[in-house]
């Protein structure tokens, strides 16, 4: 999705402007551009990536400046409408993310005006606004432009009339750097982290004024006062540390992050969660709410809070969720995203909050816009996630979750003990990770293949739907993922030898019935995968490849057995010669609804 980055300093910005939009190439984008503003502002964008982009412009001079890597949603990608969008003056650049709702309105009167517009997009709008306003501040100016806007925005602008970066943000995540006789400003930390972790988060409706030594920050007219933090990812994360890709790196990352989760003290949240998440249980279930892999982990989630904490569980999409009107009374939320960004999530959050409902977001980035909103927040601890694929936020978000459960369950001995089980999780993943050639040949093979099924029972069924997930978002081969049961009632029509099933076979109470869904996929000749416990002869006989997994107590299941998918996903992909970390079509955070 789209990025922003501006810079102001003693340095030349036009460098460190590439270096930090190529730290947002992970999101995604189809041009890019930056603005360098001197006695004049120049203004370079294009259909190239960020390498390219930089091979065709000349050297700027400019110690201030902004730019911009855009994914296309409003107005195809072009030179024209790529950002910065600048005024008729050229006087005046702005990048913006996020959507003007009523540009349409405002383009018209403008034109009527006698402003020029040569774009088709809405973020012009902005530049020919601060035109019309600008009276020698470029603050000012941008604040009335904004009482005219509605809609979403994170904003960043220059003029070439004075020394100054100035920001605006409402619903879409904005941060500002402080380095030593520098400022950054961009859309996410990542952008910046080569040169400072000190940042300072710009809430709704507020404006950053940022020069080279300050950041000034008004909200409705008046000045506020906001302290800096450090945040403790560092720009090792961006590297690939001798892996292949983002995404192999990440999956091997895991059994640390499900370690760290567990270890961490996660300081109130057995309050937190005994005194809002497990209350009113009798009332109203507990509402999940998440998008893709995020879904999963609540789908997982649900089976562990309902046999560990005894409380019903309901987990909807949250982009479902936000069109249909009905908020039970004494309502309380979870809400899962790694990117804390997903528009449908921040959405969902928005519509509980006004009702009056408790909401507990679990997220991967700190200050996100859904901390902003939510009533609290539990950080996962995966580090930054490059690969478009989630696969650590993913565990980290199930690890969170069994966290939770066994906090809050220490009156049941008996599951406080189960529980108690998880810290040897995280060596069991790395067993799995240390013997990946028969996974990667099983990879290799489903390469051959157009349709792959995926089938789970019980708290494994969201595992089936995440394997499934990311067997198509990277490979693009069909997949489906299907709770056990439901084969019958339907998709059994598609079977046949060339439709292979991956089925995950826990040894839990859902083991006989699995045993039947395989011999039942077996009478259609299907090739099937099982993954199965090591010592688990009966499966081993009856599949006809089988992913061994190390035993575990089957509530933690999903977590080792979310490890042998990733790769299998991973390896198939890697055999079809597949953009394995940035699948087409696809960004990293879903900021458009
Ligand atoms: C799949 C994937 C997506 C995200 C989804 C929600 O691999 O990454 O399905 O899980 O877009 O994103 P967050 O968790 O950032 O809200």
């Amino acid at each position: 999705m789209c990025g922003i980055v501006g810079y102001i300093g003693a340095r030349q910005a036009q460098p460190i402007l590439y270096n930090c939009l190529a730290k947002l190439e992970y999101r995604g984008y189809d041009s890019c551009g930056i603005a360098i503003s001197n006695e004049n502002l120049s203004i370079y964008k294009d259909t190239l990536n960020i390498n390219e982009l930089a091979k065709i412009v000349p050297i700027l001079q400019g110690t201030t400046g902004i730019g911009h890597s855009r994914w296309a949603t409003c107005g195809e990608p072009s030179i024209c409408n790529a950002h910065p969008h600048y005024d008729c003056t050229g006087k005046f650049a702005v990048v913006h993310n996020g959507i003007i709702h009523n540009y349409e309105i405002l383009k018209k009167q403008l034109i009527a005006e006698g402003h020029h517009f040569i774009s088709s997009v809405d973020t012009e709008v902005i530049p020919h606004l601060i035109e019309k306003y600008y009276k020698g501040n470029l603050e000012e100016a941008l604040e009335e432009a904004l009482h005219n806007i509605v809609g979403s925005y994170a904003i960043a602008t220059i003029t070439s009339g004075e020394n100054k970066l100035v920001a605006a943000r409402k619903d879409s995540p904005l941060i500002i750097g402080v380095g030593e006789s520098e400022r950054f400003v961009a859309s996410d930390v990542m952008a910046m982290l080569d040169y400072t972790n000190r940042i300072v988060h710009l809430e709704e409706n507020e404006i950053g004024i940022i020069t080279d030594s300050n950041v000034k920050i008004k909200h409705k007219g008046s000045y506020i006062q906001r302290k800096e933090h450090k945040i403790e990812w560092n720009s090792n994360a961006t590297g690939k540390m001798g892996f292949e890709h983002y995404m192999l790196k990440e999956i091997y990352e895991q059994p640390r992050i499900i370690g760290d989760t567990l270890k961490t003290d996660y300081r109130n949240i057995k309050q937190i969660v005994s005194s809002q998440v497990v209350k009113d249980k009798e009332i109203a279930p507990l509402l999940i709410l998440a998008c893709g892999s995020s879904y999963h982990a609540g789908l997982v989630g649900k089976y562990i809070f309902e046999m560990t904490l005894g409380i019903s569980v309901r987990v909807e999409f949250a982009s479902e969720f936000n069109y249909y009107g009905h908020i039970p009374t004494k309502t309380r939320a979870i809400v899962i995203t790694q990117s804390g960004e997903t528009a449908d999530t921040l959405k969902a959050v928005r519509k509980l909050r006004q009702a009056g409902c408790y909401v507990l977001a679990i997220t991967n980035v700190i200050g996100s816009s859904v901390t902003h909103i939510a009533s609290e927040t539990i950080y996962t601890h995966a580090g930054c996630e490059i690969s478009v694929a989630a696969t650590k936020s993913f565990i980290a978000e199930l690890a969170v979750l069994y966290r939770i459960a066994m906090l809050c369950a220490d009156k049941r001995l008996e599951i406080a003990d189960i529980l108690a089980g998880a810290k040897q999780i995280a060596d069991k993943g790395r067993g799995i990770l240390d013997e990946t050639d028969g996974i990667k040949e099983l990879g290799e093979y489903l390469a051959g293949y157009n349709t792959v099924f995926y089938i789970g029972r019980g708290i494994n069924y969201p595992i089936a739907l995440e394997g499934a997930l990311k067997l198509k978002e990277i490979s693009y081969i069909h997949a489906e993922g299907y709770a056990a049961g439901e084969m019958k009632h339907g998709p059994f029509a598609l079977l046949s030898p060339v439709t292979p099933v991956v089925a995950i076979v826990a040894r839990d109470n859902t083991y006989e019935a699995m045993i039947n869904n395989i011999r039942e996929v077996k009478t259609r000749k299907v090739p099937v995968i099982a993954l199965m416990e090591e010592d688990d002869d009966v499966v081993r006989g009856i599949a006809d490849f089988v992913i061994n997994i190390p035993c575990v107590n089957p509530i933690f299941s999903p977590m080792v057995n979310v490890v042998a998918l990733q790769l299998l996903a991973y390896y198939a992909a890697r055999k079809r010669g597949c953009a394995i970390d940035f699948p087409r079509n696809l960004a990293k955070s879903v900021t458009v609804e």
